[in-house]
């Protein structure tokens, strides 16, 4: 039997390209979907056999796609065409393992749209709706400010106009207890922090204004049998999740996980679980939250003019130095800032640390490709192989809370210890002594462990270690082996991969 499992990052806005942070919400779900296939337990004494759908896509309907396709006098289908495959292009030149790609313009996602809008309708009554709503954000706002005779939204700053319209709404409110119990009683939210936040917001809550009028949104979803009003586009945008979990070839539901950024956490806590609740389906188990990046300590915006383009910086410095770079300098549950001169300080530590290792102790110079296992231990090295089992528990620790900064610094631990213990025995003085046999065996378990850690960040690079090494992918790559191993044979040859090339540091 295949464990399956759905895990998905939220669809993005084809108003603008693809930046530095919308991959940074990729490579961290990619992340997540590699660690869980590889987190397996033995059945009948076999590593169980998992499979992940990761679901990814563009949000191409509603006010402020509509908005940037007048401003650039095109059709706005032909602008979602042309910014959905250049975001497309740009997860290709990453390698991003995406099983799914949805467009929330294709047929079959419109038509699981109007048919979950069916599913809750006796959660739907008409109604009418007055107040300040921010295009930007697609939101009517409750929290803003005023400024100048205008009004802001208070969170991010974005510029509202007063609405009245008829439209439908959504007994968001009949869920607020059912959805607080839940929340708190699971741990759904991570990180945990997130919890409070969304309490806050559960408290306020009011109905959900979900369609709007056609004369102002006529680029979306017609309500079923009204088309005098377009389906609001978070309900669509949500519900592309479902699209994917339903089609035949995937038949997954609930998600495992769901990887979003900070700044739509209500939508997908709040409203996306109550549409669930109202349609009767299962809760994701987990919604990942990570925070954003920024740029010289400000938010990057196409007014500042300091976005910084996924495709240009990946060109620049190399696909999976970026995807290194953001994951392990990325605080999990805080904003970070992005200086791109920091970059080649920090990718080199894989070159000096892993590269180097594998060099200096499995080149021809002291490896003679002849099988050997682990020889007589020393206390040191006891002290050393517990030091390093701790650091594999807590890698594993930080890798299911989704924090893959501190389970990358824990790995550099290891290996940096395994360096230092060479450095100290000056293992290029060993040839010919039996100690040599106990220090590469050493060496090559925790090169063996930072591979098996390292591959949900960078899985080529790690495969192409697990293949030098002898492992076997389906027998030996499993969390369950992410600790030191006395009882392996080692066979392999001496001709190490040369896997990094360094980048000039300035
Ligand atoms: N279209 C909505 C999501 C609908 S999901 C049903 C949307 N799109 S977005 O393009 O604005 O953002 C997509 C993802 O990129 C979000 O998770 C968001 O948090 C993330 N990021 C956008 N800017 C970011 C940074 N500066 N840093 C990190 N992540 C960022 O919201």
């Amino acid at each position: 039997m295949i464990k399956k499992a759905l895990f998905t990052t939220p669809i993005y806005y084809v108003n603008g390209k693809c930046h530095i942070g919308h991959l940074h919400t990729q490579f961290l779900a990619e992340a997540v979907s590699l660690w869980w296939s590889i987190d397996r337990n033995l059945e009948n004494g076999k590593l169980e056999k998992k499979k992940f759908y990761l679901s990814t896509g563009t949000d191409e309907h509603g006010l402020k796609i509509q908005k940037e396709a007048e401003q650039r006098k095109m059709e706005p289908q032909l602008l979602t065409d042309e910014i959905s495959k250049s975001f497309k292009e740009t997860f290709d030149f990453y390698k991003i393992k995406y099983t799914h790609f949805i467009r929330t313009t294709q047929p079959d996602h419109v038509e699981t749209v109007k048919k979950f809008w069916k599913k809750i309708e006796s959660d739907i009554y008409q109604g009418e709706y007055q107040g300040y709503y921010s295009v930007s954000d697609e939101n009517f706002v409750s929290d803003y400010i005023e400024k100048d005779g205008k009004v802001y939204t208070k969170d991010s700053n974005k510029l509202c106009e007063w609405v009245t319209e008829k439209n439908y709404k959504f007994k968001l409110t009949k869920y607020k207890d059912q959805l607080k119990k839940i929340l708190q009683e699971t741990n759904m939210l991570q990180p945990p922090e997130k919890l409070n936040d969304t309490l806050h917001v559960l408290n306020e809550i009011t109905d959900l204004s979900i369609s709007r009028s056609i004369d102002r949104v006529n680029w979306g979803i017609k309500v079923p049998e009204d088309h005098s009003q377009s389906i609001y586009v978070w309900l669509d945008a949500l519900t592309n999740y479902y699209t994917i979990g339903s089609r035949n070839d995937v038949q997954v539901w609930p998600p495992e996980v769901q990887v979003i950024g900070k700044d739509i956490l209500k939508f997908h806590a709040v409203y996306w679980n109550s549409f669930l609740l109202a349609h009767g389906l299962e809760l994701p188990k987990k919604i990942l939250v990570h925070g954003h990046w920024k740029v010289g300590n400000v938010k990057m915006s196409k007014s500042l003019g300091n976005v910084v383009d996924g495709l240009e910086i990946g060109k620049k410095y190399g696909p999976e130095n970026i995807r290194y770079f953001l994951l392990r300098n990325a605080n999990l549950a805080e904003d970070s800032d992005f200086i791109e001169s920091e970059i080649p300080f920090s990718v080199n530590e894989l070159a000096d640390n892993q590269g180097n290792l594998l060099m200096r102790c499995f080149s021809s110079k002291i490896h003679d490709s002849q099988p050997f296992k682990c020889g007589s231990l020393t206390e040191n090295d006891r002290i050393l192989i517990k030091e390093i089992n701790d650091l594999c528990v807590k890698i594993k620790g930080h890798y299911s809370t989704g924090d893959f900064r501190h389970g990358l610094i824990k790995t550099h631990e290891i290996l940096r210890k395994a360096n230092q213990l060479v450095d100290y025995e000056k293992i290029w003085k060993l040839k010919g002594e039996e100690r040599l046999i106990t220090l590469k065996y050493i060496v090559a378990e925790c090169i063996r462990i930072s591979a098996i850690s390292f591959y949900p960040v960078l899985p080529e690079k790690m495969e192409t270690i697990m293949n030098f090494l002898k492992l076997d992918f389906d027998k030996d790559v499993s969390s369950i082996y992410l600790e030191f191993d006395e009882n392996r044979t080692y066979n392999f040859d001496n001709n190490p991969p040369r896997l990094y090339e360094k980048l000039k540091e300035k």
